[in-house]
């Protein structure tokens, strides 16, 4: 099969008319320069790679299709595909996927690469971040999550490995393969014959990460929206004081410390943010500063909140993030 005319084929003939055709065919590992590994999950390899035909780079997830089987994780990898295209049109805060393909052993995931990797890290190197590199990431992350539940998908292993920083140190958010579509949300007035109960809270399988997992998924297996704000809570309590709020030796007893909201605060943690991350870590999730926002109309009562005074929501991805050190 011939492949797509690209810009790179026409510098030989000079004259010709430089049109690039956008792929039409479906793309092969043949099409790609693979790379180093730049991120690794548990059923799946992250590579940087270079499209031969534009040499953009692209971060390529792989997942191997006898390992998914057996794991039974193939419900995992069709979750993160649907909400990757659903999240397509968004202009910012997530990883894009550009297209999928396969051969016989592997699923192909061609994905934005974040050039400059995982938040985690950037915390762990300083320490912590000072108020300012506190409140632009805490706000394109809310940013970020608004966008994500006003089309009704939660994403339930938010943690900052999960968040990614592109070439501007822009935040991708990435890693849906444990998210949650929620059912249709009625319009405000109109009747849910299914319930409220039925479409947020049907009991799901243990997913998330000990530390940022909230206490209704460990007490009733439940999870909402209100979820990812209890791991806003937490990311924004590593942020300001470098390590995240329950932590302990095993996992058995991080549960434990999350179940009886036992966490400390270091001497000088930001008022402001305190009072922000004290309430967003509470047990009922029904009672987290957001929760009571109307659906599809983002989160007024956070971003109103003293904690992000004076920052513009709206044009976060026009600005220059504040340096980090
Ligand atoms: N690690 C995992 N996914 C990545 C991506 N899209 N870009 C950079 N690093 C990654």
């Amino acid at each position: 099969a011939r492949l797509p005319v690209a810009a790179t084929d026409i510098t030989s003939s000079a004259h010709s008319l430089i049109t690039i055709i956008p792929p039409t065919q479906k793309r092969t590992p043949k099409d790609f320069i693979f790379g180093k590994v730049i991120g690794e999950g548990s059923f799946s390899m992250v590579y940087l790679a270079k499209d031969i035909h534009t040499n953009k780079e692209y971060a390529i997830k792989v997942c191997e299709k006898r390992h998914i089987i057996k794991e039974k994780k193939s419900e995992y990898v069709k979750r993160e595909k649907e909400v990757l295209n659903m999240l397509g049109s968004a202009k910012h805060s997530f990883v894009r996927l550009f297209c999928t393909f396969q051969d016989i052993e592997r699923l192909y995931f061609v994905l934005s690469y974040a050039k400059n990797g995982e938040l985690l890290p950037y915390i762990n190197k300083v320490g912590s971040f000072d108020i300012e590199c506190t409140k632009f990431y805490s706000a394109e992350i809310l940013h970020g999550l608004e966008y994500l539940h006003g089309l009704g998908i939660i994403h339930r292993d938010l943690k900052p490995e999960n968040i990614l920083l592109d070439e501007k140190m822009h935040v991708l958010i990435t890693d849906f393969g444990s998210s949650k579509i929620l059912k249709e949300v009625p319009e405000k007035g109109e009747i849910n014959v299914l319930g409220e109960q039925q479409q947020c809270e049907r009991r799901n399988s243990f997913v998330g990460t000990a530390q940022y997992v909230s206490p209704e998924l460990l007490t009733d297996k439940t999870t909402s929206r209100a979820s990812d704000l209890w791991a806003l809570g937490c990311i924004i309590y590593q942020m300001v004081a470098g390590l995240p709020p329950f932590r302990s030796r095993s996992e058995y007893l991080v549960f434990q410390k999350i179940l009886n909201l036992e966490y400390e605060l270091p001497d000088g943690f930001c008022e402001l943010a305190r009072d922000l991350v004290g309430k967003l870590l509470v047990l009922e999730p029904s009672k987290r500063l957001g929760a009571s926002d109307e659906h599809g109309s983002g989160y007024p009562s956070i971003r109103l909140h003293s904690f992000f005074i004076n920052v513009d929501f709206e044009t976060l991805h026009e600005q220059i993030p504040p340096p980090i050190y």
